[in-house]
């Protein structure tokens, strides 16, 4: 048996005909650039997060990038995240000038709130919490420091469509966050797409001013912006695919429960999951001192995995510039990590081929 890691062409299946139907209307339709499909997804995924608007933009990155402008983060002002995250949450911040101050992160992969206080300088405009693989920070506890200090949060949802804080989507707890619809996400384009959300209406116009060069009516800059639109073509796929999200996440749970239920091997540690019906398995990932040899035996058993991320941002040659100390969670786990397959479409007999190899391992 051979299992990938990730495979969209299984969904592509299911969907297709309502995929070439929406595609083939939005290319008869005349319109091409923000027109009915990107306004009518602006306004469903705002409403199935539980934000008043919504803004596409071209990515996930974007996203970001369009957020803190928004919020008025200037060169040096500090937005204080974690450096185990995908690359782009730094770059956006560092494409504004802004220095991402780190803080370490618990086993669970999400920021430790208990260290953020201590890392609060004058400086300090943002605070920038990443729900990594779908599990959500602790959203209540950030909400409390930010607010004691008069800080704004902004929520890196790329990886979080739909997870859940005490029956609060993520995405609905920052002044904006911030979702990206990369072919791999749980609710993926065929291409790249990001949103922006906020219930802010201010906050709201800036943005969409923003993602096109500053205008808000006609061929005037109000302010010096972007070109950061979400196309109609990946809109309408996006509305297609967001009637399926849910059913999907549960799929996935229900992986990540057969995982957590059945993989006992004293050499894997299973992921630290507070809530298995809240998080929504962008990645399942599992620890082991042992990672080379487990890849050679993925390997050898054609079994996909992916790592996320082999080294923390400060590590790396762009930024090792940047602060970095007390990041010991951070350092070890990424020599631990290992992501298994979790897509919505993995067959039973291949879930459990999977466990069954990890056991035997
Ligand atoms: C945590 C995180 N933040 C930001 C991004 C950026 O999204 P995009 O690739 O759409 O620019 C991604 C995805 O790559 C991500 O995983």
């Amino acid at each position: 048996m051979r299992v990938p890691f990730f495979n969209y062409t299984r969904q592509l299946k299911s969907i297709e005909r309502e995929i070439n139907q929406a595609i083939n209307k939005v290319l008869n339709s005349g319109r091409l650039i923000l027109g009915d499909e990107v306004k009518n997804f602006e306004n469903s995924f705002s409403k199935y997060i539980g934000v008043k608007y919504g803004i596409g933009v071209n990515s996930g990155t974007d996203a970001i990038k369009i957020a803190l402008r928004a919020l008025d983060v200037m060169p040096d002002d500090e937005v204080i995240t974690v450096s185990n995250t995908a690359v782009p949450t730094i770059s956006a911040i560092r494409e504004l000038g802004a220095i991402p101050v780190f803080i370490d992160i618990k086993y669970d992969s999400t920021i430790n709130e208990s260290k953020i206080k201590k890392a609060i300088t004058k400086k300090t405009k943002v605070i920038l919490p990443v729900h990594l693989y779908g599990q959500g920070c602790n959203m209540p506890v950030i909400l409390k420091i930010a607010k004691k200090h008069n800080l704004k949060i902004v929520e890196d949802c790329a990886q979080a469509h739909g997870t859940k804080i005490n029956n609060k989507k993520t995405g609905a707890f920052g002044h904006i966050s911030c979702f990206s619809f990369y072919p791999t996400k749980n609710l993926g384009a065929y291409g790249d797409a990001g949103i922006i959300l906020t219930s802010n209406k201010k906050l709201a116009e800036k943005c969409r001013a923003l993602r096109m060069y500053g205008m808000k009516q006609g061929y005037y800059s109000h302010f010096e912006g972007y070109n950061s639109r979400l196309d109609e073509l990946q809109a309408t796929i996006l509305n297609v695919k967001l009637k399926h999200l849910d059913k999907n996440n549960k799929k996935r749970q229900k992986i990540a429960t057969l995982y957590l239920n059945k993989v006992k091997n004293k050499k894997i540690t299973l992921p630290d999951i507070s809530n298995i019906n809240e998080h929504v398995f962008h990645l399942f990932v599992i620890r082991t001192k042992n990672r080379a040899k487990l890849i050679k035996y993925l390997t050898a058993k054609n079994i996909g995995y992916g790592i996320h991320y082999p080294l923390p941002i400060h590590k790396q040659t762009a930024y090792k510039f940047l602060e970095s100390s007390n990041l010991l969670n951070t350092e070890s786990y990424a020599k631990e990590i290992i992501s298994l397959p979790i897509f919505p479409e993995l067959s039973k007999k291949e879930v459990n081929y999977i466990i069954k190899t990890l056991n035997s391992f």
